[in-house]
């Protein structure tokens, strides 16, 4: 659904981003409300706005709004004449916009601090704000500025030992600010008064239910693509795209042709598992493609990683691009119209990040993509989840009957084994590669530690090491394990694996792969590190 679209059925908040580190956050916590917002750069022109929200969000920033490249508002948004809330450089922006005033802190205020409410019987509805909050809360602070006086018509709902304009709000515009931050966790109530201030000011209805959004989007899909339109889509076993093609399949049934290519650097068995659960248990029309001996003769004696990935990326767009044609070709006397449509599995952090006013961040891996299709086919693209956040998928595929095994697994790379294999990706190295991870894997669930990994995988180093096997000299590989915890896998840390599953891993791995004589775990956290080891 595209974001004007779902604004225009759901009540939807906006929120403006500053560049805060947290604005994301500010989104999570106001669908947790259970009430669709989207996220918008602060350059946002007001009168180009697609939707009419009914409540907006200032969120913090890194600068200073004195500063000359600071971001600013475009004041339009006070004729809305709805709700809104700024948040540490929002409620400055507001502050000053409206003729406060704004200096420097003599000393950054950075940490938590206890903020006394200030309610008032002539004030009822702005006191909806701290509605089931008690007469103090605990909230987390970071700043350099503080408002020191307050625009006309404002009053101070909440303050602190250090700061006495820590929550301001016009009873007669809906306007507040407040200088710490909710969306973190350290404001350990922070969500309620995010809730409070969708639902109790901006009065917006909480339905925003991943059921009513599987409803809805089956119905706009069925709308788009018609009643003899079809739509191609590549699977590869992972959440995202299996959530995306079984919502195809229920909106459109066969018309939806999903393809997974076997690139010869997937997991062992992979491709029969992928059939069996997609084909088999979820009812998606899918073809298998087996191209793995085309991948691995492109990859024979490549080593540099992004060699590898272009290699793997481009061969990717070839393979699937032909299947597409081939079953154009096949559907064409179906007296369905021909592939108009491609799927794609996007989620809203993708969209988040294009579209912040700080722009992309630099990429430091290429990813793999296939938006090369697009110009050769003059496919439509269709996005289903590029609403969605990634635990909201996983519930998603609960509602799709998606088994839990597939709905929480580890996310696989684009170009698989062949980063996890460093140096010349040959099949016996990632044979090996392979079965180690395999192990590892099998073992990390026995131990019912799956879940509270992020992502764990072997690789296969570009090193030999002496060993001993009976009375043998060896002089074999080594595999590393890595496991790492992450929330959104642009940092990590390395997880504290329990010694007794290594060594049960380890030995298990020495013992069934042959050609590995050592086994080594990885205790490297991102940054500085990355979770792939190329
Ligand atoms: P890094 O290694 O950059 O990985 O810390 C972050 C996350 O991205 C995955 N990753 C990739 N996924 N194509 C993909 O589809 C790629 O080329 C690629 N490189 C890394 C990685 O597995 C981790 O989840």
């Amino acid at each position: 659904m595209s974001a004007t679209e779902v604004s225009l059925i759901y009540d939807t908040v906006l929120i403006l981003d500053f560049g805060s580190q947290y604005s994301h956050l500010i989104t999570r916590r106001v669908r947790e409300a259970g009430v669709y917002c989207e996220l918008l750069p602060c350059t946002q022109k007001i009168s180009e706005l697609k939707f009419k929200p009914k409540g907006v969000i200032f969120s913090g920033s890194p600068y200073s709004v004195f500063a000359p490249d600071a971001p600013h508002v475009d004041h339009a948004v006070f004729d809305l004449g709805v709700p809104i809330l700024g948040i540490c450089y929002g409620l400055q922006e507001i502050s000053t916009i409206l003729g406060g005033e704004v200096a420097a802190c003599a000393k950054r205020e950075y940490g938590h601090a206890t903020v006394h409410i200030n309610r008032h019987p002539d004030h009822p509805f702005i006191d909806r704000l701290f509605n089931g909050l008690g007469d103090n809360m605990i909230a987390w602070m970071s700043h350099g500025d503080a408002v020191n006086k307050i625009p006309e018509g404002f009053r101070v709902i909440g303050y602190t030992d250090n700061s006495p304009f820590t929550a301001i709000a016009s009873e007669s515009r809906h306007l507040f600010g407040i200088q710490f931050h909710p969306e973190v966790t350290h404001t350990p109530n922070g969500a309620q008064l995010l809730k409070n201030f969708v639902l109790e000011i901006c009065e917006c209805k909480a339905n925003w239910t991943m059921e009513s959004f599987v409803e809805k989007e089956i119905e706009r899909i069925r709308a788009i693509v018609g009643p003899t339109g079809q739509v191609v889509g590549a699977v590869s076993g992972g959440v995202d795209s299996t959530v995306a093609a079984k919502l195809m399949t229920e909106a459109i049934g066969d018309r939806f042709h999903a393809i997974l290519v076997d690139n010869g650097v997937m997991r062992l068995n992979e491709c029969q598992t992928v059939k069996k659960v997609l084909k088999d248990h979820l009812g998606i029309n899918l073809e298998v493609v087996d191209s793995s001996d085309l991948f691995l003769g492109k990859l024979a004696g490549v080593t540099d990683p992004e060699k590898k990935r272009k290699i793997i990326g481009n061969t990717f767009i070839e393979v699937f691009e032909a299947e597409a044609l081939k079953l154009n070709e096949k559907t064409a006397s179906s007296g369905n119209s021909p592939i108009e449509f491609l799927l794609q599995g996007t989620l809203y952090p993708d969209v988040i990040e294009s579209i912040s006013f700080k722009g992309p961040s630099a990429t430091i891996k290429s990813h793999h993509n296939v938006g090369g299709l697009l110009e050769n086919m003059k496919l439509k693209l269709i996005e289903p989840l590029r609403e969605l956040f990634k635990d909201e998928v996983r519930s998603l595929g609960k509602i799709l009957n998606i088994d839990d095994e597939l709905v929480w697994r580890h996310p696989f790379p684009g170009p698989g084994i062949a980063i996890r294999v460093l140096g010349e990706v040959t099949p016996a190295q990632v044979e090996i590669a392979r079965q180690a991870d395999h192990i590892y894997i099998e073992e990390i669930k026995k131990a019912g530690l799956y879940r509270e990994i992020a992502q764990a995988y072997a690789a296969l180093l570009p090193v030999r090491s002496v060993g001993v096997m009976g009375d043998q000299r060896t002089y074999e590989q080594v595999i590393a394990l890595r496991a790492v915890e992450s929330s959104d896998f642009m940092t990590a840390d390395w997880y504290p694996m329990p010694v007794d599953v290594l060594k049960r891993i380890s030995n298990r791995i020495i013992n069934e792969v042959k050609g590995v004589n050592r086994v080594v775990y990885d205790v490297s956290s991102k940054p500085p590190a990355t979770i792939e080891w190329e």
